[in-house]
């Protein structure tokens, strides 16, 4: 009963409310909620129905895997929140001086805000807490955002640049180290679980959504940006903080 009440909180707070009043205390739903190890529910399951035939079953995590797991899950929320703010404070200094970019800036909040919304059911689902900085990267972004609206259009699209520059990278860590998982199952004859292939699925459609953003901010001319090189350096070195503080807290 209690985790359904926690699922039924979760989803109905993520869709409605505005973006800054969202997840002001994200522990108080999954703090009573009693946390299981990640995918194995699914896998604990199929393993009964299949007790008769071991070499069906699909092959359980170590525990070191579901530690990945639910970091990566962790730190993909927060950057995928991180992301929604950021074009969320931006656009509207944007579009003051440069209206002709309101599709694509929708375009890019549109798929930002379908991959928090990926990240927040699968955080739901695992059981996974999000992470205790997350009223910290939800200033940061929304400053980082504004700030570089105002600084124009070459700087907001540097911006971008290099948050999906470092995002680009992190997710493709991920999928790597997923693929050498399933490469091991498979050598060994095991079965993958089924959730653990469309995992990796949804992590190369949205880094390959990423790198789509990427080339729209460089053909929107994010190299012009002044000054180039310490505006992206700086947002860089912050995304990678972020990231290796987010996979711990
Ligand atoms: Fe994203
Ligand atoms: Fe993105």
């Amino acid at each position: 009963m209690e985790v359904t009440k926690g699922m039924h909180l979760f989803r109905w707070r993520c869709p409605a409310i505005p973006p800054f009043r969202q997840w002001s205390n994200p522990h108080r739903f999954v703090s009573s909620v009693r946390r299981r190890p990640i995918f194995a529910a699914a896998a604990s399951s199929r393993a009964m129905q299949t007790a008769s035939d071991h070499s069906k079953q699909p092959v359980q995590l170590s525990q070191e895997q579901k530690d990945f797991l639910e970091s990566a899950l962790r730190v993909n929320q927060a950057g995928e929140l991180a992301a929604t703010l950021i074009y969320t404070a931006q656009t509207p200094p944007l579009l003051q001086s440069h209206p002709d970019l309101r599709n694509l800036m929708k375009h890019m909040h549109g798929q930002e805000a379908g991959h928090f919304a990926t990240f927040n059911k699968l955080l739901a689902k695992h059981r996974v807490r999000p992470t205790a900085m997350y009223p910290v990267w939800q200033a940061a972004a929304s400053i980082l955002g504004w700030s570089t609206g105002v600084m124009g259009r070459e700087a907001a699209m540097a911006c971008t640049e290099a948050v999906e520059t470092e995002i680009g990278n992190h997710y493709n860590g991920q999928v790597r180290e997923l693929f050498r998982w399933m490469q091991d199952i498979r050598s060994k004859g095991g079965e993958i679980d089924p959730e653990l292939e469309e995992l990796i699925n949804t992590l190369k459609r949205i880094r390959d959504e990423e790198l789509e953003h990427l080339d729209h901010a460089v053909e929107n001319d994010a190299k012009e940006a002044q000054p180039y090189e310490p505006l992206t350096n700086i947002i860089r070195y912050g995304c990678r903080s972020a990231i290796w503080i987010s996979e711990r807290v």
